[in-house]
Order: structure tokens, then sequence, then C-alpha cells
């Protein structure tokens, strides 16, 4: 791509990194011709949900002008057509994580539902009272509630590993708190409010070392980092499309086969049976145990156009981008009196959540939309990461490769604009 004057590069040997023309890119994405308030949207709440690339769009209307079928049930063209499209995207989302066999691929609605997954099929099965399930203190609330749900059920016990000042994980403590009782870790890729970039391999090697399964929710992970299942040895990972430039109400799941195999349904319903009499029923086989009624087609066509378009971009070039985004605005926001950011980890992807002295983070928010930025407030559905730095709540600006030093510039303005409202 052609370098402009908005490239930006990483702090590494410059001739290392493609360049990355995010001008060009931008056009991609008709919504960023948007405006708020009248002014040009700046659009930085992108770890809430991404936005949609103008093929993901035309996906999904192709699947609705042109092939709009039921899967797997009709002998008739538009539901091969359907059917096509669904599974050639199960192998792109395996490719994508680099699952071994697209049969490891699960669709959920999202990271929500693959969590609720595992907790009531694998988690029901294997824990018992007195058992634990790990987590850590940076988790979202959906890698949290379904666990409680499950131990209160159990009588299993929820553990939670530390975190430091800066927001990272203290290892040592989730080591020690592997036990002969634990039944799952289930730990976050990359956290949503701090942007922590978890070291996962490192997690997962302790945990196999006491033969405890590892579950990831990658669901602010996949958006911004090359992520390898088979590297990374865990045993089942979770994300959501909407995240990932994709359309809402599809994700999916990984899960190693042997064990989605042992593991009970989720839901009843059809497709996921091969034979029902009022005496019994037989499962049908993985995945499609797991996908009982009639799926998110749609929804489906989005995703792997969504995919496509990522790997057309090419993930490295978004990463070496971002990662320069992220320092340029850590910089540019730091150095504003009266800012202090929370979640300062050394291993990061583009969030950068933080409270402005004696000012609610929801009146920053308030302001800065009038400026046209959208941002998020408020707790980021991880109220145990509120608690632990001791704020109700942060303004939180997340990046994705399609954002601006120019943006940023005009953050760091509305943040000064903020003060002056409140001086
Ligand atoms: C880390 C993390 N996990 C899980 C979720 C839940 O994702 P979804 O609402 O798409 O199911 C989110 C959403 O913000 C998240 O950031």
């Amino acid at each position: 791509m052609a370098t402009t004057h908005e490239t930006i590069q990483a702090p590494v040997r410059a001739s290392s990194i493609p360049a990355f023309d995010v001008k060009r890119v931008r056009e991609d994405f008709p919504i960023l011709k948007e405006k708020v308030h009248g002014k040009p949207l700046i659009y930085l709440d992108n770890a809430a949900t991404s936005q949609k690339p103008e093929k993901v769009i035309q996906a999904i209307l192709r699947f609705y002008a042109h092939d709009c079928a039921n899967v797997h049930r009709g002998v008739h063209l538009l539901s091969e057509r359907a059917t096509e499209v669904y599974e050639s995207a199960r192998r792109k989302v395996q490719r994508f994580l680099n699952a071994a066999d697209a049969r490891e691929i699960v669709y959920v609605r999202g990271t929500t539902e693959a969590l609720n997954l595992v907790a009531q099929t694998f988690g029901r099965r294997h824990v018992q009272a007195g058992d634990e399930i790990l987590i850590t203190a940076m988790e979202h609330h959906s890698n949290i509630v379904p666990w409680q749900m499950l131990c209160e059920e159990k009588g299993a016990t929820l553990r939670v590993a530390p975190i430091n000042d800066r927001g990272e994980l203290i290892l040592e403590e989730f080591e020690k708190l592997l036990s002969a009782r634990t039944r799952l870790a289930a730990v976050a890729h990359v956290s949503n409010a701090l942007g922590t970039v978890n070291p996962v391999r490192q997690i997962v090697q302790m945990a196999h070392a006491r033969g405890i399964p590892v579950l990831v929710d990658g669901a602010q992970a996949v958006p911004h980092l090359k992520v390898d299942v088979q590297e990374l040895g865990c045993d089942f990972y979770a994300f959501s499309g909407h995240k990932v430039f994709g359309p809402t109400g599809i994700g999916a799941l990984y899960g190693k086969l042997e064990l989605l195999e042992a593991m009970p349904p989720f839901q009843g319903g059809g497709d996921m049976i091969s034979s029902v009499t009022f005496e019994k029923t037989i499962y049908n086989v993985v995945p499609y145990k797991f996908e009982a009624g009639t799926p998110d087609i749609a929804e489906v066509y989005g995703l792997e156009a969504a995919l496509d378009y990522l790997h057309h971009v090419g993930l490295g070039n978004i990463a070496s981008y971002e990662h320069a985004l992220l320092a340029y605005a850590t910089e540019a926001i730091q150095q504003i009196p009266g800012v202090r950011i929370i979640g300062t980890a050394r291993e990061k992807t583009g969030v950068i959540s933080f409270v402005l002295d004696g000012i609610h983070a929801h009146d920053v928010g308030t302001i800065l939309d009038r400026e046209g930025i959208a941002v998020r407030t408020g707790h980021h559905c991880a109220q145990p990461v509120m608690d632990r730095f001791g704020v109700p709540a942060t303004v939180r600006a997340s990046l994705a490769f399609y954002n601006t030093k120019q943006e940023i510039n005009a953050l760091a303005a509305g943040i000064q604009r903020v003060k002056a409202v409140f001086g």
C-alpha cells in the first residue's frame, strides 16, 4: 500500500513494517463518512463493537437478495448455496484461528453464548461440589457470571487470580491457585477494560502441567492479534463476529475435537439431532450437536466477508499500525494534566481507559460526543476491574486500524475542552 501523511510506523526497523494506508482503508467503511452533531464521526468505541466494511454489508445483502434459504435441509439450489457458504465460512474461521479441523468450530451468537455453552455442557459434566474454576481479576462479566452460576448450582468455588497495579496478571499467584480441585481455567486473551494482553501460552502450559483445561475469551484479541489456537495450546477459544468487523449475532467457539465430542449438547431442537423418537434421540455429530435450530445464516455470510477483509488488510499490518497508534495516543493523553490512565500493562492492545480528576466519566463522554467523538464510559462490563482500581467508571477510547493520529489529536483537544468546561 502507498504511504500517506497518515502512515504511522511502529518503533521497529522501518523496512520490516509494510506501509499501511489508513486513508485508503477508511474508504472501505461507509459509516466513517457519517456526521455526528454536525461534526465528522470519530469512532473510538471499537472494543464495544467495531464498524463494518462495505464488503460485509454487501455479503449480508447478498444472502437476503439472492441466496435466502435455510441451511442443511433443502435439496433446492438456494438452500445448497446457503449451505455451501455456511460451511465454507466455517473453514475460514478454522483457518483464522488455525484450528486443526473445521469440526472444532461451533457457530454461536457471540462470545457470551460460547462461554455459557462451555459452562452448561463441559462445566456441568465435569464440575462437582468442592471443585474450583479459576479466572482472573480482569475478566469481562461474561467470563465471570456463567462460572458463578455453575459454581452456585454445583457447590463449587470460583477462584480469582489477582492483577498488579499496571493491570497485568500476577502469574505466580495464578499458578498458586491452580489446584487439584481446579476443573477449568478461564482467562481473557485481552482485557476489554485495560487492554492488557495475557501470556496465554504460559498460562496454558502452567494449567496443562496439572491436567487442567484452559478456555480463552478472545473477544478483544482477534481484532488485533494473529491467533493460533494450536500454538497457544488452549482447549477452548471464543470470539464475537461484531468485534472483528463482522455482524452482530454471530461468533465462534473453538474446542478441541475430543472435548467437543465428549460434551453433552447445549440446546435441543432441529439440526442438532441425527434421529428422534419419543423414546430416544440420537444427537448429531460435532459441531452440529451444538447448533440447534435455524442458525444466523446472513450473519455467517457477513462473518466470512469480515474474515476475508481482515486477511486482505493483513493482521500483521494491523498489529504494527495499531501498536504505533496506541503509543501515540498514550503519549498524547497521559500528558494532559489531571488524566490518569488505568491499565498500563507492558503488553497492550489499543485500549486507553482513563479517569479525569474531579470529572465524572459520563460527563467526559457526553461532552466528547458533542464533538463527534464516540468513546465508552462506565464499568465496561468489568465491575471488578473498576473495584480493583478504586474507580466507579472510566472513559475508554478503543482503537481500530481505521483510526488516525488526527483523530487522537481531536480526542486530546476534546479532553482539554472538557477540562475547560468544568474548569
Ligand atoms: C473480553 C470480552 N469478553 C466477552 C465479551 C462479550 O462479547 P459479546 O457481548 O459479543 O458476547 C466482551 C464484549 O465486550 C469482551 O470485551
